[in-house]
């Protein structure tokens, strides 16, 4: 595993997305992925799966200390009590009494950012989350972020053929992580000529090029979803190779600005 160092927090740079998987079958993805060595699970309110991830962690019975669990608040809950509730809640559902990181899911028109992000900094005094951060933030906004609070993530769409350049300058600036949600396009780096043929140089699949190539970056985490056994264990099987420099760039050179994730409430993208 590589590790990211954030605030006093060792974060793992591959974690399991859970968004889609609900009742036994995410109790069993997330339990399974634990055993498999997974420390990190992504999930949301609005992915309507929190109790089934809290079940699954329980069933794994680790120490809850060695995992990193991150939750969002959804972008209609913008205000202080939506943020306090919201977090109580999923605190609740994961039955968890703190979350490593909480996020807001969405930047809205309608929020008070100063507000939000102080809210979220008292949730963080009051021990209820270790870590905050936001997700779906343009550079602009992200930089405007970090200049009122602590945060230390961005959770954005990121993958070979959309790049991050100006969120990664901010990231890097101010030493942040971006977590790559989509890290396997969905699926799609699988169909790619360019990363079926480096994975035959290493005995490894596009998905697996793909997930190395962003983990291998500073300050990358990436967290792809897999509802089978056979693709949690894959995604985990990318610490034992390392790619080039010139092999890191020529996937950066894919880059074509194929963004999949754009609902009618997202922000203007500057990148
Ligand atoms: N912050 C946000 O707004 C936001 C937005 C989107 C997603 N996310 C987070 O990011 C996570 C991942 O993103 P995503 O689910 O959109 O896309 P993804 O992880 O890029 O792709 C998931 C798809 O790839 C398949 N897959 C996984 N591993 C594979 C492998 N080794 N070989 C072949 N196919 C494989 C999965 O199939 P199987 O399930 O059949 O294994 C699934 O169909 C989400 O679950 C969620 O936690 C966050």
């Amino acid at each position: 595993m590589i590790y990211i160092d954030i605030n006093q927090e060792r974060v793992p740079a591959l974690g399991l997305g859970t968004y889609s998987l609900t009742g036994q079958a995410c109790r069993t993805s997330v339990a399974d992925a634990i055993l498999l060595g997974y420390r990190h699970i992504d999930t949301a309110k609005m992915y309507d799966n929190e109790q089934d991830v809290g079940y699954g962690i329980s069933d794994a019975s680790v120490d809850r200390d060695d995992l990193f669990v991150t939750t969002k608040i959804w972008h209609t809950d913008l205000t202080r009590s939506g943020i306090t509730a919201g977090l109580e809640d999923s605190l609740q559902k994961l039955q968890m009494d703190y979350v490593n990181l909480t996020l807001i899911h969405w930047p809205s028109d309608d929020m008070n950012l100063e507000e939000c992000l102080e809210t979220l900094m008292e949730l963080q005094q009051q021990g209820k989350t270790r870590l905050i951060g936001v997700s779906n933030f343009p550079a602009s906004l992200l930089q405007e972020a970090k200049s009122i609070a602590p945060i230390v993530c961005n959770q954005v769409e990121y993958h070979p053929y959309l790049g991050q350049s100006a969120i990664l300058n901010v990231v890097r600036e101010h030493n942040l992580m971006l977590t790559a949600y989509s890290p396997i396009a969905k699926g799609e780096v699988l169909q790619d000529q360019n990363l079926v043929n480096l994975g035959k140089k290493y005995g490894k699949s596009p998905t697996q090029i793909t997930l190395r190539w962003l983990v291998q970056q500073d300050n990358v985490a990436a967290i792809p979803k897999a509802s089978s056994h056979e693709h949690r264990a894959e995604n985990l099987d990318i610490f034992n190779f390392s790619l080039t420099d010139e092999e890191m760039d020529h996937i950066h050179s894919l880059s074509k600005n194929h963004r999949l994730i754009n609902p009618h409430f997202a922000p203007v993208w500057d990148d």
